[in-house]
């Protein structure tokens, strides 16, 4: 695996490489990331992993100081997996030059994690602008657990005209139902435990409201029951039209529900 820390080196490699595919990480590698990875390379062999901790998209100092990092057990997955590049900038690399693109943000980026972490959305999109304009990448990566994440950078690819094709993976989950986050690497034992009977009663909600065809949605019970657990902060449970990006208010529209809380410090969102 060729490891490429700098624009000039990455074009060099890459001036005879007519297509790849790309996957962008902040590293703490885990079995999602690894599902992106292999779909990538089903699709195409150049498959050009980045991984980058962006400052610019941690709203709390402490969040970005506990983000998992581990370089060497991560060039070990990816080593496993095959990958044949990985880049590694550093942080000067991606933020000290002049971007072609505006920052396009959709108005869908003050819902959700929108409101609860004020600048996010507007880091992550200025860092995967400046990677698409350092790489070029035929087509992008990117999970269904993040689905604002995902359907930003969608926005910000059609407004600006970026020829980078999205490919969208589903979501996946241990056998307790979690959903793989680099996070999760800061939670221990009876923090999973907890985190697992969260995501099953979001599931089994999601279920009991499907069957109950026609009906009005109602969350409200759900959050009660979660803080029963014992967790003591919820960002947010809403159920979403996937279409509208609204409310969804009857059992029959085509949603999904939405959350974010806190089980300790580490912070978990999940989409059903
Ligand atoms: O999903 C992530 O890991 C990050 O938000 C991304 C897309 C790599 C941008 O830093």
């Amino acid at each position: 695996m060729k490891i490429i820390r700098q624009k000039k080196d990455f074009n060099r490699l890459f001036s005879k490489i007519n297509s790849f595919s790309f996957v962008p990480t902040m590293g703490g590698l885990h079995k999602g990331h690894e599902h992106l990875i292999k779909k990538a390379g089903r699709r195409n062999k150049n498959v050009l992993v980045s991984i980058f901790v962006n400052p610019k998209q941690f709203n709390s100092k402490n969040d970005f100081n506990t983000y998992p990092r581990n370089f060497k057990k991560d060039v070990q997955i990816l080593k496993k997996l095959k990958v044949r590049y990985l880049f590694y900038p550093k942080f000067k690399d991606i933020f000290l030059f002049k971007t072609k693109n505006k920052i396009y943000l959709h108005p869908f980026s003050k819902k959700l994690c929108g409101k609860y972490r004020p600048g996010h959305f507007k880091g992550v999109l200025d860092v995967v602008n400046r990677l698409l304009e350092i790489l070029k990448p035929n087509y992008m990566y990117l999970g269904e657990k993040d689905f604002q994440q995902l359907f930003l950078i969608k926005k910000h690819i059609v407004k600006n005209n970026i020829k980078t094709i999205i490919i969208p993976c589903k979501t996946v989950r241990n056998q307790s139902l979690i959903p793989y986050s680099s996070r999760n690497m800061n939670l221990n034992k009876h923090d999973k435990y907890l985190a697992s009977k969260v995501f099953k009663i979001l599931k089994k909600e999601k279920i009991l409201i499907k069957k109950r065809r026609g009906k009005k949605i109602n969350l409200s019970h759900i959050k009660n029951k979660i803080f029963d657990l014992g967790v003591k902060k919820i960002d947010y449970i809403e159920a979403l039209n996937l279409k509208s990006l609204k409310k969804a208010k009857k059992s029959n529209e085509n949603f999904n529900i939405f959350s974010a809380f806190y089980i300790n410090k580490v912070r978990l969102i999940d989409n059903f």
